[in-house]
């Protein structure tokens, strides 16, 4: 079996962290006896950066990257963005344009992001321990529709726009829906669900925005097709608050872009850090895995990120991707394992952790390949 792999590590500490999921990966091929072929390519701030230089037309996702993305049998992204190229020129072409583009290109309108509390890291976490018990829930982000995608608009010098009725700049983003966007991933949740818990919490702001009361009235239709699966909908403010209240009432979650960016970063903290939580974007062809942190410019470089959630987003690729349900599972024992012996990179570590147990990047992607060649097989 042999499987091609478009990476792409980006920018920040993404080439440290994936890194990390390649020698992973070589791990995996070998005790699964799978070909992993990896190939690098550009997109945010360093394909702006190699685009500019060649005089080509500036782009975070030039057009060889989504080529080779679409002929893969899979997309591994780690991260991108940082501070030198927040530039404020309107119209300047930012990192984060590549990421958007490359889902929209890709037809990645569903997102996952599972959300699992580590038995080891329940102390990491800011809520009290006790709060964790029973937590385990997959958010499920629409990833393609809404804010995102909708018109953005600076009109500058519009009368009584400024202070105190002078002239001032008006800025318009524009939310919308079709009905089809919403029907597809509030079907796959509810299918989710059914094989999860029969759970499924649809999160809208229907008290104000049209947009949700057309989410809302079709999650009450996909409500009354699924038997045996339990549905509800909650205001996005009351789930923010019962994220941090009772996180363990929740199975699936669903909801749209702009909310389901801002909740998981929330649900990211139950887990201890947001240096944990891995993403599955799919759609109708190649499906693409990332952490669902940032790139940490502060601390690019340094050899100190945390690699797992990039490396669990290589077990929710051998999930989704690969069916390699096995090798996902290995994957994942071997990171509790890892965590239950006290290893820690530095965002994880506390008072608690000594010096010999803090490790850089590369050592913790070693200690989780070993531990999974003991898993594997
Ligand atoms: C995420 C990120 C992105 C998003 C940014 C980098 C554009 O925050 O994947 O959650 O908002 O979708
Ligand atoms: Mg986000």
């Amino acid at each position: 079996m042999s499987y091609k792999i478009c990476t792409l590590p980006g920018d920040g500490i993404g080439p440290e962290i994936m890194d990390e999921a390649k020698h992973l990966l070589a791990a995996i091929g070998e005790a699964y006896d799978v070909n992993f072929n990896c190939d690098d390519q550009l997109i945010g701030g360093c394909a702006i950066d190699a685009t500019s230089a060649a005089g080509a037309k500036v782009s975070a996702l030039p057009p060889e990257t989504l080529e080779a993305a679409r002929e893969a049998d899979a997309v591994l992204l780690a991260a991108v963005g940082g501070p030198r190229w927040d530039d404020p020129t309107p119209g300047a072409v930012r990192p984060e344009q590549g990421l958007l583009a490359i889902r929209k290109n890709l037809g990645l309108y569903l997102n996952l992001r599972p959300v699992r509390v580590f038995e080891a890291l329940r102390d990491a976490s800011p809520l009290r321990p006790e709060r964790l018990d029973d937590v385990d829930l997959l958010i499920v982000r629409e990833l393609t529709g809404g804010l995102y995608f909708g018109t953005h608009e600076r009109r500058q010098g519009v009368e009584g726009a400024g202070v105190g009725g002078s002239v001032g700049d008006v800025a318009i983003d524009t939310m919308e829906y079709r009905e089809y966007e919403v029907e597809r991933v509030l079907r796959w949740a509810y299918e989710a669900a059914g094989r999860r818990n029969g759970v499924v919490t649809s999160v809208d702001k229907a008290n104000v925005l049209e947009t949700s009361r057309l989410w809302r009235e079709v999650n009450h239709r996909m409500n009354a097709k699924f038997e045996g699966v339990e549905g509800e909908d909650m205001l996005v403010d009351n789930c923010a608050m019962q994220l941090v209240v009772n996180p363990a009432q929740f199975d699936v979650l669903v909801t749209e872009n702009t909310f389901g960016d801002i909740l998981s970063d929330e649900a990211s903290m139950l887990t201890g850090s947001l240096g944990m939580l891995a993403s599955a974007s799919l759609g109708d062809g190649t499906a693409l895995y990332e952490p669902s942190h940032g790139s940490a410019p502060d601390i690019a470089g340094k050899g100190i990120a945390n690699p797992i959630a990039q490396i669990l987003s290589v077990e929710l690729m051998l999930r989704y991707s690969f069916q390699m349900d096995a090798a996902a599972d290995a994957v994942a024992a071997a990171v509790e394992d890892v965590l239950a012996a006290g290893w820690r990179t530095h965002d994880l570590a506390d008072e608690a952790t000594d010096a010999a147990h803090r490790l850089g990047t590369a050592a913790m992607g070693d200690k989780i390949i070993e531990a999974f060649r003991l898993h594997a097989g």
